[in-house]
């Protein structure tokens, strides 16, 4: 095939993965935004080279007319996430959109390859608009977590420099680290729910201290000014200990207190 007939095939794929990594990239802005944590940690994405299909379509045995149905990894993916569990809910976000439909997934985590290959993976439908009409093409998404793509980055080196045959000895090596990239994401993932509940009684905190506040400010327009003054010294008092306890228990009084004077209403702004 004419290097100008590559050209025309693989642009649509060009096009495809610019697409969608911008989009992908907009949904770790969409989270920071709201201050959210975002599962998708970085976007990369390429399109595979004329020799790298030419060498896949000799080796699967692959007409060149039939190369856009057979290759499913002509646009390819990346997506990097911080922790094993977000893959999953990387998977859920590329599931409800409707610019994608998924075709197949392969989950090499749940499924270890023998090599020690991790990673999730999904080939899905996407639709490019070109000069000459509409075009739906077959993009994979690979999920991996930073320390699977470290591990898969190392091992697909070596795949290279040994030009597929690796060594017996280094396969072992391989195999052990990739025990280790297993250990490391656990270890992760313990560190990361205890973040996740530093960050939620943060929250909650934040949520008491809000609560109480406006208790203050209500007692205020009803109840003597003093008492309050005492009642709001008393609230810093016990922000300082900085103890949550403390403050869930005040919280909870001073509720008791607010009630006894919600039968003498909050007199409106007349
Ligand atoms: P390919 O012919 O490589 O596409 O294999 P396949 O069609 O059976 O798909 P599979 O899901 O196994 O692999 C797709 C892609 O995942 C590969 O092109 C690699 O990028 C990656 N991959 C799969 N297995 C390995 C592995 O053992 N090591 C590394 N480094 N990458 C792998
Ligand atoms: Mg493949």
């Amino acid at each position: 095939m004419e290097i100008k007939l590559w050209r025309e095939i693989l642009n649509p794929y060009e096009l495809a993965v610019r697409e969608i990594k911008v989009k992908l990239e907009h949904l770790i802005t969409e989270h920071r935004e709201l201050g959210e944590y975002s599962p998708i940690e970085t976007v990369n994405g390429r399109v595979k080279s004329i020799s790298s299909i030419l060498d896949k379509a000799q080796k699967k045995k692959i007409q060149l007319d039939q190369i856009e149905e057979e290759i499913e990894d002509i646009a390819g993916l990346r997506i990097i996430c911080q922790f094993v569990e977000d893959i999953e809910k990387v998977v859920a976000l590329i599931r409800s959109r409707t610019d994608m439909e998924i075709k197949s997934e392969k989950d090499y985590i749940k499924n270890m390859k023998n090599s020690g290959y991790r990673s999730y993976h999904l080939i899905v439908y996407y639709t490019v608009e070109t000069m000459k009409g509409s075009k739906r093409l077959q993009v994979e998404i690979q999920i991996r977590t930073l320390a699977m793509n470290f591990w898969a980055t190392i091992e697909h080196s070596l795949q290279y420099k040994y030009k597929k045959n690796i060594p017996d000895h280094i396969r072992k090596r391989l195999s052990k680290a990739a025990d280790a990239i297993i250990i490391l994401d656990n270890e992760m993932s313990s560190i990361r729910n205890e973040i996740m509940d530093a960050q939620n009684s943060f929250q909650i905190q934040a949520n008491i201290v809000a609560d109480i506040l406006n208790n203050i400010q209500n007692l205020y327009k009803v109840a003597n000014k003093r008492e309050v003054l005492k009642i709001q010294d008393e609230f810093y008092r016990i922000y300082e200990l900085n103890d949550l306890e403390q403050l869930e228990r005040f919280h909870k009084q001073l509720d008791i207190i607010a009630e006894g004077y919600h039968a003498q209403d909050i007199p409106s702004k007349k």
